[in-house]
This record gives structure tokens, sequence and C-alpha cells, in this order.
């Protein structure tokens, strides 16, 4: 409890967690009274795995029809999204679905939360962009997230890549949020280590930056009644804490051996605490600097936001240090002295980072020293996270970071052995 918070709390309607939970599925759909879905996914799913079929079948037996997409893609576009509308409105002939399903990572899942905006009309999915306007009232969602994660099952927001601009785009409502967050950790067995990897230091990300984000008294509400977003608060905090703990205790065992069922397991639980954290409280400086890293290199999100993490999280030692005190005990760094344990979390982090095959400055990452003043520009752009940055002065800390990002610059007095070069 923190006497000046301002709780804003968003969460999908039922969270169903367990492994093997994914049976349950097609019951629950038919009690709730759905009858006609469409399935989101790609063709790993459809061509790798028994669970497309099995639910269609299983669907098809409690008295539910479903169409099948498997057009999914890795960081879906605009394009992708208005070819999909296209083709399932004209599948369809004429009748709007009464729920949307989906199957696989951040990709699918945001995917599906387009089409359930542009499903019923079939317009196109920019008209949506930004705040959804008051009339659309997107199709029901239900989501199976398959890698652990981006938490968009628990999100209010889809990305999608605008490939005239190559930036990203934000469709956000709290609509939008799915009604049903399935999270069956088998669906995760069969992730490779560089989507294991990537997806986990994602969900590590999430946890981190809204641990540290704005607080929800100072968040810049706009006098919106119904927010997306709100900032941090002692509830936020207390799924985040979590979700970090089991991030360090579960990442990189996930990523060294796949097979490692509590490991698995335990990166479902931090990936869905994460996005209990973020769904409401927010994020900043790192995925704002992260999408703009993503428009130069087109490297995964997750990879976008790794190489990002350690420089911020050692930008905010003064505004966030009993936080990131908190984050280095977690991280098993003990040390008398509470300042010197601050200083040794991001390198700590940026050295996760390397062991997790991620390259651990922007240099190494292939970004040129000359695009470092439109990077930073580029993460200005994006006022929603921008704004949401504890710092005084945003732009000159943002510069600062990806200077340092840049050259792998931590601070010089952290003694510990993963601070290559010291500032
Ligand atoms: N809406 C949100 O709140 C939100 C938050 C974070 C990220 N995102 C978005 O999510 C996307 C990244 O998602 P992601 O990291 O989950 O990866 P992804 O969905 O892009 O998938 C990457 C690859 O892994 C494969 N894959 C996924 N699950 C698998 C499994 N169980 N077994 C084998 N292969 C599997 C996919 O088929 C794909 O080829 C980005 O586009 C990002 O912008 C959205």
């Amino acid at each position: 409890m923190r006497v000046e918070d301002l709780v804003y709390f968003c969460a999908p309607a039922r969270l169903i967690v367990g492994a093997g939970t994914r049976a349950q599925l097609p019951d629950l759909l038919a009690h709730l009274g759905y009858r006609t879905g469409v399935l989101v996914t790609d063709t790993f799913f459809t061509g790798h795995t028994p669970w497309v079929s099995e639910y269609v079948a299983a669907a098809s037996a409690a008295g539910i029809e479903t169409l099948v997409y498997d057009g999914g893609m890795a960081d879906p576009t605009t394009v992708l999204c208005d070819t999909a509308t296209a083709a399932l409105r004209a599948q369809l002939c004429g009748k709007t679905p009464d729920h949307v399903i989906a199957l696989g990572g951040g990709s699918n899942i945001d995917l599906a939360k387009a089409l359930c905006l542009t499903l019923p009309g079939g317009l196109p999915i920019r008209d949506f962009a930004g705040a959804k306007p008051a009339h659309a009232c997107p199709l029901p969602l239900v989501a199976l997230p398959t890698t652990s994660g981006t938490g968009s099952e628990a999100t209010p927001g889809a990305i999608l890549v605008d490939p005239d601009s190559a930036t990203k785009i934000a469709v956000m409502d709290n609509a939008l949020r799915p009604r049903i967050a399935l999270i069956d950790p088998e669906f995760t067995y069969t992730c490779p280590p560089r989507v294991t990897a990537d997806a986990g230091i994602d969900a590590l990300t999430h946890a981190l930056e809204s641990f540290i984000t704005i607080d929800s008294l100072a968040y810049p509400r706009h006098g919106n009644p119904d927010p997306a977003y709100s900032g941090r608060s002692a509830l936020t905090m207390l799924f985040a804490r979590e979700a970090i703990r089991l991030c360090a205790r579960y990442l990189e065992r996930a990523y060294r051996d796949g097979g490692d069922i509590e490991a698995r397991t335990g990166m479902s639980y931090a990936s869905l605490y994460a996005a209990l954290s973020y769904g409401s409280a927010g994020l900043n400086a790192v995925h704002g600097i992260a999408y703009a890293v993503a428009g130069v290199t087109h490297r995964s999100h997750g990879s976008t936001n790794a190489v990002m993490l350690p420089y911020v999280l050692d930008a905010l030692k003064q505004e966030r240090h009993a936080e990131l005190a908190e984050v280095a005990r977690l991280f098993g760094i003990e040390d008398a002295d509470e300042a010197q344990a601050v200083a040794r979390l991001p390198p700590a982090i940026r050295a996760l980072v390397e062991r997790l095959g991620i390259p651990g400055d922007l240099a190494a990452f292939g970004i040129p020293e000359n695009a470092l003043p439109a990077l930073a520009a580029d993460a200005l752009a994006v006022t929603r996270l921008a704004g949401a940055f504890p710092v005084a002065d945003v732009p000159a800390r943002y510069a600062a970071i990806v200077q340092r990002a840049w050259h792998g610059q931590l601070d010089a007095t952290a003694t510990a052995p993963g601070n290559r070069q010291a500032a």
C-alpha cells in the first residue's frame, strides 16, 4: 500500500493458467455462448503441432464452428492485417464471428487483436491507430500465448509495423484486452532457444521497466476516464517484483534447457505477472528507444529491448535507488554497501543479456554512431513512453543513454566482473 497511489488496474476478465488447461477451452467457450470463431495463428502451429486440429475438432464437438487463419508472421504489418481482414471477410460470406482466438507469440496475438477491430466493418487498421474510436466495438478475444513472453494476452495494445514509415504503430484501448487469457505452459515447450531468450528478456524488461516507471499519481492521464496505462502503484509493483524474481531464477535455465519444465512454467508465470504489472503501469525509455533501434536494425523486439535495458537501469540509479537495490537482491547481488549493489546491477543484467546471445551495446548491435541523434529523436517522438520516464530532462537523458549504450559505458563505480568498460 502507498498512500499516494491512484490505482487504475485492468486485466483480462478470465485468467486460466496451468499445464494442459487448453483442453478446457471448448467447453468454456460453449458455456459462455460463443458459436462462431476465427482462430489466428501461423504455419508453425498448423504444420508442426496438433494444437490447432485438436482445438477445432473439440470446439466443433462442443457446437462451435472455427475458421482457421494461419497467415500470421513475426512482427505483423498493417498490410498483413488488411490482407487478412479481406481474406477472412470473404470466407465468412458476410457473417461476423462472435469471437477471435489467438494462438502464438506476441505477433499472432497482436494481429488477432487488430482483427477484432477490423473484421466487423472491414476498415483498414490504420483507421484505429492511437486510441480506438469510441463507436468501435472490438470482437471478444481469447489469447493463448506460446512464448514467455510479451504478455500481450493481458495488455490493451496491438503493435503493428507500418511499412510506409518502417515504424511501429500502436492500437490501444482497454476494450482490446482479451476476455480470456489461457496460459498453458506446455505451449512454450517447443520454443527454440532464440525465441526463448528474446521473449524471456522482453518479459524481464516489462517487469523491470514497470517497477521503476512513473508513479500513478504523476502519470499524465490527459483527462482520459479509461486510461490504458496509468503509472505504477503498489499493486502493479507486487506483480513486477515476483516477475523479476522468477526471471532471475528461470530465464537462463529455460534458454539453456528447453526441456526444463519447472523453468518453462516459471517463465510462463513471470511473463504473465510482468504483463499484469506493465499492462496497467505502462513502460518508458527501454521500449521507447528499442522501437527506434528496431526501425534501424529490424531485429527482434526482445533483443532490441535487451540491448537498451542495462543502460536505462544505469541512468535511473539516482531516481530509483531503493527499487534498484531491491532488484539487485532479487538477482543475488549481495553487497553491504547498497550503492555498490545498485551500481553492480546494470553490468550484471548486461552480462545476462550477453549470455543469452544478444549483443551488449548498440555498436555491436549494428547501429552506426552517426545514427544516434536520429535514434534519440525517434524515441522521443513516442511521447506516451517518453512522458512516463521518471526524470526531469527526458531529451537530455535519452541522448546520454544512447551514447553510453553505443560505447558500452556503465557506471565507473561498479566493481562487478560484468562491467567491462567504465565511464
Ligand atoms: N501488444 C503487446 O502488448 C506487445 C508487447 C510486447 C511485444 N509485442 C509484440 O510481440 C512481438 C514479439 O512476440 P514474441 O516474442 O512472442 O515472438 P513472435 O510472436 O514474433 O514469434 C517469433 C517466432 O517464434 C515462433 N514461435 C512462437 N511460439 C513458438 C513455440 N511455442 N514453438 C515454436 N516456435 C514458436 C513463431 O512462429 C515465430 O516464428 C513483436 O511484434 C512485438 O511488437 C506486443
